[in-house]
């Protein structure tokens, strides 16, 4: 590098550490109230937009705004987060969304015609400054590299719009770096968001269901504890909307029925997207029982260490041939020693013919020492493991199959209600985005795999035959399992 260009990468540090450290001094001054930014902008929010701005402001960490379709979700994040930067001087507020068509389409044009007197749209940077220091970011994370790239990226405030459309376990990855060193400065991450997605058990069970609406409470969310509120939002309450466009409730109220109550009503137990759209707790979910001694008993395993492994035990009713999913193991870092107990624990007295499982498990990793796969490990400890026939596509059907109703008009199959982790991942799933048939597996999909498992291996109507191997519908075992098989 020439002397002269070192110079002038040596005075353009240092501007940039001066105009950082100016920001830094700023940082907690106080500019215009929210409502004076509004009223430059023209805009006033509607009583719904108003208690969320009222709840951010006294302090909650979580704010999950909306529901319904055109309840003014965008307009509230995007205004607010542009108050607050020009209430707070030097703080930094991200406003994201999944992908950039979507950012595009929503917020950046927005965000670029932003009064000059507030600052400047910096495109290279993709971000607005405004003169006091403070910054509001536009961004987005379609896939896990996207999401990396804002690791260590700290904000005030983090703004997600569709926040559904993110994984969970990414949002949490995010608020990691929400944060601030100066008093009076609040942070927080607002969601805004319709039902649907595959953030939507999370959203729904840590949020939504989790206290009255636009009541405070406190959120758990692992090991944290903050402040959170959910304010629900239709377009009704968007009078501007109502008044400017009325055909748009029109519209939303022609559409069909799971898209209507998604869309129009914000009803969080459907939505769109839905992989198991047939899914319906009041009739697939069913009280515990006593299996009677003589039902056939088998099980089903998807296997995990980071990622939660899910066994299920499975029966059905000689009778009527339908199916029930009884008990449950769901969790993570498991060892296979420990797996191993914690099943046996589940089964308790029952003898299970066979445990269809994860086919991956009998491929032997680095880490499998003494030549042996996990399964081999399951098998050698006497749990009756054989390679599930894993085609993801006619495996979904065959679940689907096992779904519908039955002559009687009962489903073929039921879940009992201790399964609580089957009952929340399953009918929260959602269609892959590059993969029609296919559930988008960033979701937590493991007690849907271990299902799919346990019941390809049986066809609808097929009468049970009780204490015999059920016939054999899966991959080859290899010659371990084989050898396995002969030893025991
Ligand atoms: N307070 C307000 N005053 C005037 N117009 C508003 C207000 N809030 C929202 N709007 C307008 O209502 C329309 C719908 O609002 P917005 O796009 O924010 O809703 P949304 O819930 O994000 O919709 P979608 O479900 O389609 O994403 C937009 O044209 C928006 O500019
Ligand atoms: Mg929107």
């Amino acid at each position: 590098m020439s002397d002269r260009a070192l110079l002038d990468k040596t005075d353009a540090l240092l501007l940039q550490g001066l105009a950082a450290a100016k920001a830094i001094k700023r940082r907690g001054t106080e500019g215009p109230s929210f409502a004076a930014t509004f009223k430059t902008l023209g805009w006033e929010p509607f009583e719904r937009q108003q208690k969320a701005i009222d709840a951010f402001l006294q302090g909650v960490f979580w704010l999950v705004y909306g529901g319904a379709a055109g309840s003014g979700k965008s307009d509230l994040l995007r205004n607010l987060g542009v108050a607050y930067c020009r209430q707070y001087a030097g703080v930094k507020a991200t406003l994201m969304r999944r992908t950039y068509k979507e950012l595009e389409g929503n917020h950046l044009f927005q965000v670029m015609s932003l009064p000059r007197s507030f600052g400047e749209f910096r495109k290279s940077e993709g971000r607005f400054s405004f003169t006091n220091g403070a910054c509001l970011q536009l961004g987005y994370a379609d896939d896990e590299s996207g999401l990396m790239r804002w690791q260590g990226q700290e904000n005030q405030l983090l703004l997600i719009d569709e926040s559904t459309q993110f994984p969970f376990h990414w949002i949490q990855f995010l608020s990691t770096w929400v944060r601030t060193a100066q008093k009076g400065v609040p942070t927080a991450i607002i969601m805004a968001t319709n039902p649907g997605g595959i953030g939507h058990a999370e959203t729904k069970r840590y949020f939504v269901r989790a206290a009255p609406p636009e009541a405070i409470f406190e959120a758990i969310i692992e090991k944290t504890k903050l402040p959170a509120v959910f304010i629900p939002s239709r377009v009704t309450d968007n009078l501007p909307l109502m008044e400017s466009d009325p055909g748009y409730l029109e519209r939303l109220n022609a559409l069909p029925e799971a898209k209507r109550r998604a869309l129009r009503d914000g009803d969080w137990d459907v939505f769109e997207g839905q992989f198991f759209c047939e899914w319906r707790s009041d009739k697939h979910v069913i009280l515990p029982f006593t299996v009677p001694q003589h039902w056939r008993k088998w099980g089903g395993l998807d296997w995990g260490f980071a990622k939660p492994l899910s066994f299920g035990i499975y029966t059905q009713d000689s009778d009527t041939s339908r199916i029930f999913r009884v008990r449950e193991l769901y969790q993570t870092e498991l060892r296979d020693g420990e797996a191993v107990e914690r099943i046996r624990a589940i089964m308790g007295t029952d003898q299970l013919d066979v445990i269809w499982a994860d086919p991956s498990m009998w491929i032997r990793r680095p880490e499998d020492t003494g030549a042996i796969s996990t399964a081999g490990k399951y098998i050698a400890a006497g749990l009756p493991l054989q390679p599930a026939n894993n085609d993801r596509v006619p495996g979904w059907g065959h679940v689907r199959d096992f779904l519908a109703d039955g002559k009687d008009g009962i489903p073929m199959f039921q879940v009992t209600s201790n399964c609580i982790h089957f009952i929340e991942t399953f009918p929260s799933l959602v269609y892959d985005r590059h993969r029609d048939e296919d559930i988008d597996s960033d979701g937590n999909d493991h007690c849907a795999d271990e299902c799919r498992y346990a019941l390809i291996s049986r066809r609808i109507g097929e009468t049970p035959v009780t204490k015999q191997a059920p016939p054999y519908l899966g991959i080859k075992p290899s010659s371990e399992v084989k050898r396995w098989r002969i030893a025991r």
